[in-house]
């Protein structure tokens, strides 16, 4: 088994020995679908209960503030949690400022809510890292509806005070495929009177929608044009959701199972949204052997069991339309092309120069300290495969997905790495370490 520590520094020791990964997992809940239970539920009349809710950082995040805002929330750690919803336009004014933690999808899908709860002001703050996000491409659309918000450099970064008002409907030509824009929107549309129309230039993901329907919305998709239509006001009614596993945490197994010798490993109720699977697609074009089992839908969402048994990775091209579809991936799918024949360029990826960490220079500088050829563009990566790793000091960046994707490729390195600021992991995946050490 390999030796893996956590040191009171908040360090991973990782010292590997090739163990093969095998049996079966199940991985947490997904954090989107979590988030979107969590306030849908806040804003439906009568109770939702939520089974298999995330309970990470960022989805105890999104709880707090809906907390604040009013909603009755059972303890997340409960089994099922249940969520007694005000109704839509009647969440109160918080005594406080809300805060959002390190979590994007808090901060910009309550920015739409709380925009149109009129009469009653609200200032929202997040962790350093938030803070230094761009929250302008949900302001500027929020604004044309009619919206009050204020911030730091133009609006555009929080902390951010929001009057609200009502709104008006709008049709919108998003410069960017966005799921946190894009649910934002449909969130202050669920207040407006008449026809929001959100146009992406590619697909993202479309669990907002998924959900919203199931909860009574009246929305349309047309998926041809990328365009999503909501007819407001909306009454949303408490439901059952049950969150399957998510595929942005299955990925770091589906990685270390494939480029780990002899591995074989099951991944139980796993979400495989079509607008969330980029990672299979690229998978199978490396040579992974992944296989969808049990394929089912669970409350609206597609689910499978994922088997993954190791393979000869090979290099691929991974831009385009692919990267809404694995946006949260990268830093994952960049061991996995380290550990792969030849060579893997990603490109149109910029956008994840402005996730939790600068990712396309978090990856770059941390896997060269491993000895990985990366090569950091303005908008991806190239890396030539098959260069050995050695173990040695790398950081997170305080980013969770660095943090696992780090103790992947640690996995497969020789001699000791050590994950400084590995705690960051607990974002959106408490029990990964402790998971790994059970089976590496
Ligand atoms: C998310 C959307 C994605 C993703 C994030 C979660 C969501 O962000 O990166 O981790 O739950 O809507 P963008 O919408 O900014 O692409």
């Amino acid at each position: 088994m390999a030796v893996i520590q956590i040191t009171s520094d908040d360090t991973w020791q990782i010292q590997a020995d090739g163990h093969p990964l095998q049996g079966t997992l199940q991985v947490p809940g997904d954090k989107s679908i979590s988030h979107r239970a969590l306030m849908l539920g806040a804003m439906a009349e009568g109770t939702t209960h939520i089974e298999g809710l995330l309970v990470g950082e960022d989805t105890c995040s999104t709880a707090a503030c809906f907390r604040a805002l009013g909603a009755e929330i059972s303890d997340l750690n409960a089994t099922a949690v249940t969520v007694q919803g005000l109704g839509i336009g009647h969440l109160q004014e918080p005594a406080d400022v809300l805060n959002a933690g390190n979590s994007g999808t808090t901060m910009r899908l309550l920015l739409g809510v709380l925009a149109a709860q009129t009469g009653r002001f609200f200032t929202i703050t997040g962790d350093a890292s938030l803070r230094s996000r761009p929250m302008a491409r949900v302001v500027t659309p929020l604004l044309q509806m009619g919206a009050q918000i204020w911030g730091r450099q133009h609006h555009s970064r929080a902390p951010l005070a929001v009057l609200g008002q009502p709104l008006e409907p709008i049709t919108y030509y998003s410069p960017i495929a966005s799921a946190q824009v894009k649910s934002a929107l449909l969130l202050a549309a669920l207040h407006t009177e008449g026809t929001t129309i959100i146009r992406e230039p590619h697909r993202s993901r479309d669990h907002s929608e998924r959900m919203l329907q199931a909860f009574g919305a009246c929305l349309s998709v047309d998926e041809a044009t990328c365009t999503v239509s909501l007819e407001g006001p909306a009454v949303l009614k408490g439901q059952k959701v049950i969150v399957p596993g998510d595929i942005s945490s299955a990925a770091f197994w589906l990685v270390a199972a494939s480029i780990t010798p002899d591995s074989d490993l099951v991944l139980t109720n796993v979400g495989v949204n079509p607008t969330r699977t980029g990672i299979l697609d690229v998978l199978w074009a490396m040579g992974a052997e992944i296989t969808l089992q049990n394929e089912r839908l669970v409350t609206g969402e597609p689910v499978a069991d994922l088997r993954v048994r190791s393979a000869r990775l090979k290099g691929t091209r991974i831009g385009g339309e692919l990267i809404p579809r694995l946006i949260d991936e990268i830093p994952i799918l960049a061991v996995a092309a380290a550990f792969a024949e030849g060579i893997t360029e990603i490109r149109d990826a910029a956008e994840l120069r402005v996730k939790e960490s600068d990712r396309l220079k978090a990856v770059a500088t941390e896997l060269q300290k491993m000895g990985a050829k990366v090569t950091e563009l303005s908008d991806g990566l190239d890396i030539q495969g098959g260069v050995p790793l050695q173990g040695t000091h790398v950081e997170t960046y305080g980013d969770h997905r660095m943090a696992m994707s780090l103790a992947i490729a640690a996995l497969n390195a020789t001699g000791t790495s050590h994950i400084h600021n590995a705690s960051a992991a607990a974002v959106s995946y408490p029990e990964f370490v402790t998971t790994l050490q059970q089976i590496a």
